[in-house]
């Protein structure tokens, strides 16, 4: 919000800025037009701009010199302000205006990147605080593939803002404070009486606890009877409740923690029971407002194009799931001071977000622009489908848990790594030590499952393939789209001979050394880098984080291009490597593919 500045990675930025000058200096007694800038990478340009379509039917008639769209095009490009960026400009279709960027520009821009580091050319977001609501599973409940979604996709969301220097705050919005906690608690009690007893082990499983109370609960009148009281005992703060409470949750987030060290994910746990507190301030002021109305002995706020409204107070006077957001949401806003609250649940939770999300532009805590801030926005994803097209379940029909299939991952990683060692070893490669494989199979495993979920239009519904996530040959094909024949390893490999045999200290070479992008292939793959800050920036505003994998995944093809047509030139400027020094290059590869996995989630 406080960040106006230009964004210096951004190309098409740059551009627009030009064509805006242009657009207002051909007309200048004409109301503002927002430039339409895009990329298009064909023989006649790397850009074009598409105002003059728009702009002539409002003209028609108002000036003799514009008689049809090309002459407006004509304008347009007639004015463009002198730029060292623009190597030529020309019209192509009815009016579009090709801009060919210059060869110099690129190769400097690249140097650019080069020594003032990667970070530099991140996106400049006119956003100075998010709140990412992710992962967020409930207590004494298993997390299952649903979770595992909200945690991946969350957790890149989260990544790509830290990157645009956004600050950041990762919420796990635990459900810990439900009426199941009643059914919970009671079960407890009967099993074992004294509180001093209760821990870890005299609870035991508790999925198998929950279930056993939830039969319990939907059984037998009496237990479901005190189950109910002892919510609101729970509720009312009452010691002995409150303990044994707490004792399940530290149970229960033990379990989460497991799965998001293996994933390496950072999460800051704020449940819903922190801001019950806030509720009943909250829906004061909402009333205060005029917004929250009587419908059948409960409170509710009626929002438009709904046929059923929000409850805020349910009819027996408790609060609910739509109660707790509303405080989030007005804890984000006013304590936490967050311009863009973003929630990563299911597509399912859509309705939900939506009728929230209206109450508060009613009440003027969100902006009723949807583009400005501050802002909500619901990220919503897909089902995950067994390769049977149904939802993904075990064979017995159960929810499949997290745990499960993370060791699924790494096992049959490590099946395939122990595969291709053997074949390393005909081949004279180092070999792995065990601790080395164990590595590889959890970063392997866990990266495949992080970048088969990120890699398509999260709104989908994804089927859930170890088949097709953990094959070797795939994995490397997913993620750099080189065909089996030619992996990130031998490209990485192939990068380092290059700098090997330039001898020349690459930190030097970076200050020094200028760039040439004197063949098609190789100006297309610095194109290509330079479009990064875009690239992030498209994503970090749709929140689509496949928009990422899509750059990467052309970025790796852009190379390959580059590097099957200008090989005989690279390897001209090489000489024969010795065994030795290839050996380390494979070693170095193999962890910068790790990384490569690895940043994307
Ligand atoms: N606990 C919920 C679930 O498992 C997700 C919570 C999402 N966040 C929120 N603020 N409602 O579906």
């Amino acid at each position: 919000m406080d960040n106006e500045e230009e964004n210096i990675g951004n190309i098409k930025q740059q551009l627009a800025n030009l064509f805006d000058a242009s657009i207002r200096e051909t007309f200048p007694n004409e109301p503002v037009t927002e430039p339409l800038v895009v990329a298009s990478s064909t023989r006649h340009g790397d850009y074009q701009c598409n105002n003059a379509m728009g702009i002539f039917p409002k003209i028609r008639g108002k000036y003799v010199e514009y008689q049809n769209v090309a002459s407006v095009g004509q304008a347009i490009l007639r004015n463009l302000p002198e730029s060292e960026m623009i190597e030529s400009s020309s019209i192509g279709g009815p009016g579009f205006v090709n801009v060919v960027l210059s060869n110099n520009w690129i190769a400097e821009n690249i140097k650019k990147m080069l020594v003032d580091g990667i970070e530099t050319w991140a996106p400049r977001l006119h956003v100075r605080k998010a709140v990412v609501d992710f992962s967020s599973p409930n207590i004494a409940k298993e997390m299952h593939v649903g979770h595992l979604r909200s945690t991946v996709i969350g957790d890149c969301i989260a990544r790509m803002l830290e990157f645009s220097n956004v600050e950041v705050l990762r919420r796990n919005h635990v459900g810990d404070w439900g009426t199941q906690f009643g059914m919970l608690i009671e079960n407890l009690f009967d099993k074992i009486p004294s509180v001093e007893d209760f821990n870890e082990t005299a609870i035991g499983d508790l999925q198998a606890f929950y279930k056993e109370s939830k039969q319990r609960f939907d059984e037998d009148l009496a237990f479901k009877a005190r189950a109910q009281q002892a919510v609101v005992r729970l509720q009312g703060g009452e010691p002995k409740y409150r303990q044994v409470w707490m004792q399940i949750c530290d149970i229960s987030r033990k379990e989460f923690d497991k799965v998001y060290n293996r994933l390496g994910v950072e999460l800051e746990e704020k449940g819903e029971s922190f801001y019950n507190p806030y509720i009943p301030r909250v829906i004061e002021a909402l009333t205060n407002q005029g917004l929250v109305e009587e419908n059948k002995g409960a409170r509710v706020i009626w929002i438009e194009g709904f046929s059923t409204p929000l409850i805020v107070v349910k009819k027996d006077g408790g609060y609910n799931y739509a109660s707790t957001d509303l405080a989030a949401l007005w804890y984000r806003l006013n304590e936490e001071q967050a311009d863009w609250i973003i929630y990563v649940t299911d597509v399912g939770q859509q309705e939900h977000f939506d009728k929230v999300f209206s109450a508060a532009k009613r009440a003027s805590w969100l902006s009723a622009d949807n583009s400005a801030y501050p802002k909500a926005s619901h990220v919503g994803f897909g089902l995950v489908l067994g390769e049977d097209g149904k939802r993904f379940r075990t064979r017995s029909s159960e929810v499949v848990r997290l745990v499960d299939l993370l060791d699924e991952a790494k096992s049959r990683m490590l099946k395939e790594s122990k595969v291709t060692q053997t074949n390393r070893a005909t081949y004279g490669g180092m070999l792995w030590t065990d601790e080395e494989l164990e590595q590889i199979s959890e970063l392997v495993g866990y990266a495949a499952i992080k970048y088969a979920d990120l890699k398509s239009n999260r709104l989908t519904n994804y089927t859930f393939s170890f088949q097709q996530m953990l094959n070797t040959k795939i994995v490397l094909f997913c993620l750099l789209q080189f065909t089996s024949r030619v992996t990130l390893l031998y490209v990485h490999a192939r990068i380092c001979t290059m700098i090997d045999k330039s001898e020349q200290n690459i930190q030097e070479l970076k200050k020094t050394g200028s760039i040439v992008l004197d063949h098609a292939k190789e100006r297309a793959l610095g194109l290509h880098l330079l479009r990064f800050s875009e690239a992030v920036e498209e994503s970090c505003s749709n929140l689509m984080p496949h928009t990422l994998c899509d750059y990467l995944f052309n970025l790796s093809e852009y190379f390959r291009n580059f590097y099957d047509n200008c090989k005989q030139r690279i390897e001209e400027r090489t000489l024969t490597m010795n065994r030795r020094s290839r050996r380390r290059q494979i070693e170095e590869a193999d962890n910068n593919e790790f990384q490569f996995v690895i940043s994307l989630g």
